[in-house]
This record gives C-alpha cells, sequence and structure tokens, in this order.
C-alpha cells in the first residue's frame, strides 16, 4: 500500500473514532447531536490532531538541534565533503549565488564563500544559526524552510541532509519553494539517508528516500530535472555503515511563449 493511502487511511480512521465517540458522549448527556454537526466536529478535532503531530515532528527535531548544537557542529564540521562539492560544482561558476538550506554548522557555506561564490545560509535551530554566524563572521538567516519564499533568486541550492528532515505530508510544499527558489537552469543538490520510510531516530524525525521513492516524489514537479542520483557511505568513520542517497537536480520550467 502506498504511503499516501496509508497515510489517508490513519486519518480518516482518527476522524472516524473521534466523531463515533463525540456521538456516543453526546447521546449519554442526552443531546441529540445532528449527524452533520458530528462529522464537522470530528474533522475540526482530526484535522488539528494531524497538524500537532506535524507541529510536534517539527519541535522535537528543532530541540534536538538546539539542545545539542555544540555537539553537533564538533561532530560534522570537520567532515570531508570535497566528492559533494565536485558533484555540484561541475554546474556552476564562479560568483554564483547558492542558498546554503539547513546550514547546520556553515561547514560547506565556508567552503563556498572561499571559492569566490555569493552564498545566503539559513537554518531554522537558533543556536545552530549563531554558531553559523560565528563560523562565517556574517549573518545566518533563521529561517524555516517550509516558510521560505525566495523567487529566481539562486544559481544553486545546497540542501545536504537537511530536506531529510520534513515529513512527506510537507516535502512537496518544500520541494516547491526550492523550484521558485531557483533561477532558470539552477542546479539542486540534496541527500537523504537511504531507504523508504519515516522514522524517528536520536530524538530527531527523518525521511528516508531510496530512487525509487524519490523518482515518485519528483515526478510531481516536471519543471525539476533529475539529472543524477548516486550513493555514498557517510563520511564520519564511526557512521559509515550508514548509507545516503544524493541527488542533483536541475530546474528547467516551461516558458509560455
Ligand atoms: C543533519 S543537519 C545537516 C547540517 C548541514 N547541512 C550539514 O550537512 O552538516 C540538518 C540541518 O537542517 C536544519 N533544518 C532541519 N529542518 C529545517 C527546516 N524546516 N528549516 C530550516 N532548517 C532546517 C537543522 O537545523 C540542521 O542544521
Amino acid at each position: 500500500m502506498s504511503m499516501l493511502v496509508k497515510k489517508f487511511s490513519l486519518n480518516f480512521l482518527i476522524v472516524f473514532v473521534i466523531r463515533t465517540i463525540f456521538i456516543y458522549v453526546f447521546r449519554f448527556a442526552e443531546f441529540e447531536l445532528d449527524n452533520s454537526i458530528s462529522m464537522s466536529l470530528g474533522l475540526a478535532i482530526g484535522l488539528t490532531y494531524v497538524q500537532w503531530m506535524r507541529e510536534d515532528k517539527t519541535k522535537m527535531t528543532k530541540d534536538y538541534y538546539n539542545q545539542n548544537a555544540k555537539e553537533f557542529v564538533e561532530n560534522t564540521l570537520n567532515a570531508d565533503m570535497t566528492s559533494l562539492y565536485n558533484q555540484f560544482e561541475k554546474y556552476l561558476k564562479k560568483g554564483d549565488r547558492i542558498l546554503d538550506l539547513g546550514c547546520g554548522s556553515g561547514r560547506d557555506s565556508l567552503y563556498f564563500i572561499s571559492k569566490g561564490y555569493e552564498v545566503v545560509a539559513v537554518d531554522y535551530s537558533e543556536e545552530l544559526t549563531k554558531m553559523a554566524s560565528d563560523l562565517l563572521d556574517r549573518e545566518v538567516m533563521m529561517l524555516d524552510m517550509r516558510e521560505m519564499n525566495f523567487c529566481d533568486e539562486f544559481d544553486g541550492i545546497w540542501a545536504c541532509a537537511s530536506i531529510l528532515h520534513i515529513s512527506r505530508d510537507e516535502i512537496e510544499k518544500v520541494m516547491a519553494n526550492c523550484e521558485s527558489a531557483l533561477k532558470q537552469g539552477g542546479i539542486f543538490y540534496l541527500s537523504f539517508k537511504y531507504g523508504n520510510k519515516e522514522a524517528f531516530r536520536n530524538e530527531r524525525f527523518f525521511n528516508y528516500y531510496n530512487e525509487g521513492s524519490f523518482e515518485d516524489l519528483s515526478k510531481r514537479f516536471p519543471g525539476l530535472k533529475v539529472l543524477e542520483t548516486w550513493r555514498t557511505r557517510d563520511v564520519r568513520v564511526a557512521r559509515k555503515d550508514e548509507c545516503w542517497l544524493n541527488i542533483l537536480i536541475k530546474k528547467e520550467g516551461f516558458r509560455v511563449k
């Protein structure tokens, strides 16, 4: 069963159960409830529950980065990302404008700045934003990628291990935000832990993709052409058994003549 069908069935079940509870509670109180009112109440509570679950996942993950910022930076700042930079830079030229989306420590922004790119670094964690600002000696924007609204601004988006924290019911919104932020012909790098599931791990929420499930997602964005997907091992020695899915996308878009 596809993820969407499972999610729809679960939400439907929640709404149905809440509605039934309502009917019995009101009946017990000898108050006859109109069917459409009980359905609307069930729906409203069900949707509030879904929104609450969604925000809870985001809050837990963000709290993790805020509470463990120092340790996270120590563990990731010196990771060797050379081979990934090389793949991304094949499509860029000096002076191009790059959005480092979910920049964490600021490691990759520091590299891109040193290579002569114009870099905008953003993250939603207050603590990581401060630490990255110190590293880069410039302002790092505090921004939630689900809310961003850049338009035709970037030649490249670098989203290294960051969109992986967005759940399947919100990832299309984030992909659309990235598509809008890219210029025509812009390049978009993103990476996920390899697999096909959503799960909590070490107090953070993760959305895993493999080639097949990412292809299903990318089909919903005809203006984004997947150029390459490839697998890598984690560059941190302690995590070398973990596999990553890397993706490079080009914004082609459609021009109306
Ligand atoms: C696994 S870390 C990767 C950090 C960095 N890109 C790297 O490769 O070291 C995930 C990063 O994404 C950020 N992040 C997660 N969800 C975000 C969101 N909705 N908006 C902006 N940043 C987000 C986290 O704060 C964290 O810095």
